[in-house]
C-alpha cells in the first residue's frame, strides 16, 4: 500500500501546480441552449479574411463581411492589417453553466505545434491550453500528434441581460481601455459589464482580457415558431437568414428596427428561394409603401422547414394623436402643430388660387 502512495503524492503536486483556467476568459451561461455569438480576434501578423474563415472553420466569407459590416463585394483575398481586430461569429452551446463554442472551431495540429503556440499565439490568447487540452481529453499537454484535430473552445453566453436577449460579444481589452469607454461604444453600462464579468469595483483591466459585452439586438417580426428565433442581430451588422434567402441588417441610428430585404443570393439548401410578399401581394419583403402619416414596410417574419418565408406588414405612424380632453402635454403640442400646418396651407392654397386668377 505505501509503495503506490508516492506516485500518488506527486501526481497530485502536478496537477496543483498547474495554472487554473483563466477566470477573466469564463462566461457564464446558465440556460441550456445555443445561440450566435461574437469574439474578437487580433491577429498577430497581417491577414487575410480567407485565412481567417479557415482559422475558424467558418463555412462562408459573408457570415464574416456582415459581423464586421463590410461591404458585401469584399473579396476573400481583402488583408487586414496586423493587430485590427476583427468580430468573428460562432455558434454558442451552453453547458455547466459556462458558455463554449459549439465543437468549432476545429483546428489540426501542425508540424512543431505545442497546445500552448495553438493557444497564446495562433489563436492570440482568446482561449487557454488548458481549456483546450480539458474539451479535448487531452491528458498529457506535452503530447499532441500532427494532423489531430482539436476543437477550440471560444468563450461566449447565451443568457439574457437585465431580462433582455442580447448577443455576447467577446471583446478583447485594448491597451488603455476603460470599462466606461467599452461601455459608451458598445450601448451599455459600467454597472453591466462589472456584473456580467465579476469585477469588483476599483479593478483594473487588463490588455487582452477578454470582455463579456452584451450587445442589444434590433426589434423584428420574426415569429417565435421561426427557425431562426430568436433573431438577433446586433447594431452594425447584417447577417443572412432563411437559407441564404434574406439578409437582415441593423442600425440603431434606424430607431432599432430591423430592415430585410430579398439578398439576391442562391438558397443554401433549398431549390430557389420562395416567394416573399406580403398579403395583397403588392410589397415584397424590404418594400415600403407611405400613406399620409402611415409608413408601412413589408417585414421579414422568419421561416419554416417546408421551403417558406413569412412576411408581416409592419406599420409606423407619425399621425397626430388625435384625443379628447385630457390629452397629455403632447398631444396637444401635436395638436397646435397640426393647426399651424393646415392653416400654413390653407394661405397658400388661397395664395395660388389668387395667382391662378
Ligand atoms: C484578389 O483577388 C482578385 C481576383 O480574385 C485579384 O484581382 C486581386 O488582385 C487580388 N488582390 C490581392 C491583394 O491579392
Ligand atoms: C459537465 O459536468 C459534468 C459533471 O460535472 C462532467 O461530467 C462533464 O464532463 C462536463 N462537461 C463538459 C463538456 O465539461
Ligand atoms: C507571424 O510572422 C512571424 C514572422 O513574420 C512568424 O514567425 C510567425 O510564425 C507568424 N505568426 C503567425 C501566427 O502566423
Ligand atoms: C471526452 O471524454 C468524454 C467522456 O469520456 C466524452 O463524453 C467526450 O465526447 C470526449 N470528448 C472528445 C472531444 O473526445
Ligand atoms: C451603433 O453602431 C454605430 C456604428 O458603429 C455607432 O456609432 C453607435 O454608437 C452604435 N450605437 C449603439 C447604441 O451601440
Ligand atoms: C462602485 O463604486 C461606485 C462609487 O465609488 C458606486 O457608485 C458603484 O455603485 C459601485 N459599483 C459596484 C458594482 O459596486
Ligand atoms: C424596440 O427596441 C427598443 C429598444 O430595445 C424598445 O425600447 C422598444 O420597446 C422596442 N419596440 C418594439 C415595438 O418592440
Ligand atoms: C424613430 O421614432 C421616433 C419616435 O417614435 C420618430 O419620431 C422618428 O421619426 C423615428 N425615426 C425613424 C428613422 O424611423
Ligand atoms: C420592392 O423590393 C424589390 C426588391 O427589394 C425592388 O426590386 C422593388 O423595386 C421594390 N418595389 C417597390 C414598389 O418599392
Ligand atoms: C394610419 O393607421 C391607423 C391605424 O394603424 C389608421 O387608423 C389610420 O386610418 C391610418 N391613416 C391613414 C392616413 O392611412
Amino acid at each position: 500500500m505505501g509503495f503506490h502512495f508516492v506516485p500518488l503524492l506527486l501526481t497530485l503536486l502536478l496537477f496543483s501546480t498547474l495554472p487554473t483556467k483563466s477566470s477573466s476568459q469564463t462566461f457564464k451561461c446558465s440556460s441550456p441552449s445555443t445561440c450566435r455569438s461574437l469574439i474578437d480576434y487580433i491577429s498577430p501578423n497581417t491577414t487575410t479574411l480567407s485565412h481567417i474563415k479557415t482559422l475558424f472553420s467558418i463555412k462562408n466569407v459573408r457570415s464574416i463581411l456582415g459581423a464586421n459590416n463590410l461591404p458585401l463585394s469584399t473579396l476573400p483575398n481583402f488583408t487586414i492589417p496586423a493587430k485590427q481586430p476583427i468580430k468573428i461569429p460562432f455558434t454558442c452551446l451552453c453547458i455547466n453553466n459556462t458558455g463554449l463554442s459549439n465543437k468549432q472551431p476545429i483546428y489540426t495540429v501542425q508540424k512543431d505545434d505545442g497546445l500552448y503556440h495553438i493557444a497564446a499565439e495562433v489563436f492570440s490568447g482568446l482561449v487557454t491550453y488548458q481549456e483546450i487540452a480539458a474539451v479535448n481529453n487531452v491528458t498529457d499537454v506535452n503530447l499532441i500528434e500532427v494532423g489531430q484535430e482539436l476543437w477550440i473552445p471560444l468563450p461566449c453566453s447565451c443568457d439574457d441581460v437585465d431580462g433582455v436577449k442580447v448577443v455576447h460579444y467577446g471583446h478583447v481589452v485594448e491597451a488603455g481601455s476603460s470599462l466606461e469607454f467599452i461601455a459608451q461604444e458598445y450601448g451599455t453600462s459600467r454597472n453591466t459589464l462589472m456584473k456580467l464579468n465579476g469585477i469588483a469595483n476599483g479593478s483594473s483591466l487588463l490588455a487582452g482580457q477578454v470582455l463579456d459585452v452584451p450587445l442589444q439586438a434590433c426589434n423584428s417580426s420574426v415569429r417565435i415558431d421561426s427557425l431562426d428565433s430568436p433573431f438577433l442581430v446586433p447594431n452594425n451588422t447584417y447577417f443572412f437568414t432563411a437559407n441564404n434567402c434574406v439578409k437582415c441588417k441593423c442600425d440603431a441610428a434606424n430607431n432599432w428596427t430591423l430592415q430585410c430585404e430579398p439578398s439576391g443570393k442562391k438558397p443554401s439548401s433549398w431549390s430557389a428561394c420562395p416567394a416573399m410578399q406580403c398579403e395583397g401581394g403588392l410589397l415584397t419583403i424590404g418594400n415600403t409603401t407611405t400613406s399620409g402619416c402611415n409608413t408601412t414596410t413589408c417585414a421579414y417574419a422568419g421561416f419554416s422547414g417546408d421551403q417558406n418565408i413569412f412576411t408581416a406588414l409592419a406599420t409606423q405612424s407619425t399621425c397626430p394623436v388625435t384625443t379628447a380632453p385630457g390629452g397629455s402635454p403632447g398631444n396637444f403640442a401635436s395638436r397646435i402643430g397640426l393647426s399651424r400646418n393646415y392653416l400654413f396651407i390653407c394661405i397658400h392654397m388661397i395664395l395660388l388660387l389668387v395667382y391662378l386668377l
